[in-house]
């Protein structure tokens, strides 16, 4: 359903983790049947790979002024099209790209439509220097918010802290309930060791959802 929305011609954003990674492939199928002219900006290093290997033609932000179309996952997603996105990491160039895009088109199964946020660890992309300083920022600043006791944890790879793309540090708040997501982001901005959150605002503009058996329900913002 998401390949409907590419034309000849686009510079296309892709978005990084399991189900984009069914899109790149697709993609890449479409672009040689139909002999599409596309260019590609990869939302990671893995998605990059994987793009290169297809042989789908690349481009970067250095380059392009504009990109026509973002495909990609999501963590959760709530009626208002608020999303909370970097369960796999990539959130910080996911966002660039996204706020890049004339159009951000997400591509989920149902089991991620939420009421409200927040269910899902919140991730935060934090810089190396002076990051415990910055998680217990973080932590004042979530309880004057009222996110009381909340859990703050260092994202880590074979015991290791994960290291994003570009060098930073992922923290996760266990959240419970967001209760107003503008607020928050606006709010954790305000930390200088916080560089992004995984919480996407007036970003997405569709959202595919697919189910099991098959069928898929298209929300569309106005
Ligand atoms: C990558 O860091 C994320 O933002 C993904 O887009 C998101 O976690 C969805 O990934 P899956 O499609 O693997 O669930």
């Amino acid at each position: 359903k998401a390949l409907n929305y590419v034309r000849d011609g686009m510079v296309i954003g892709l978005g990084t983790g399991s189900t984009a990674k069914y899109f790149v492939q697709l993609l890449s199928e479409k672009i040689v049947e139909e002999r599409l002219r596309i260019r590609a900006v990869p939302t990671s290093v893995k998605t990059l790979a994987q793009a290169k290997g297809l042989g789908i033609p690349l481009s970067n932000l250095n380059v392009e002024a504009r990109l026509d179309l973002v495909i990609d996952g999501a963590d959760e997603a709530d009626s208002q099209f608020n999303l909370i996105k970097g369960g796999g990491g990539a959130l910080l160039q996911e966002k660039i790209v996204a706020s890049a895009s004339r159009k951000m088109v997400v591509i989920s199964d149902r089991s991620k439509k939420v009421e409200s946020l927040g269910k899902f660890p919140l991730p935060m992309e934090i810089v190396k220097f002076g990051a415990d300083f910055t998680r217990y920022q973080i932590k004042d600043i979530l309880s004057e918010l009222g996110y009381n006791d909340v859990r703050l944890a260092w994202r880590t790879n074979n015991e290791l802290k994960f290291n994003t793309d570009e060098n930073h540090y992922i923290l996760d708040a266990y959240l419970g309930r967001i209760s107003d997501p503008k607020i928050l982001q606006k709010e954790l901005l305000s930390c200088p060791g916080l560089v992004e959150t995984g919480l996407f605002i007036n970003l997405a503009k569709i959202i595919i959802w697919g189910s099991e058996d098959g069928s898929t329900e298209i929300l569309e913002a106005v």
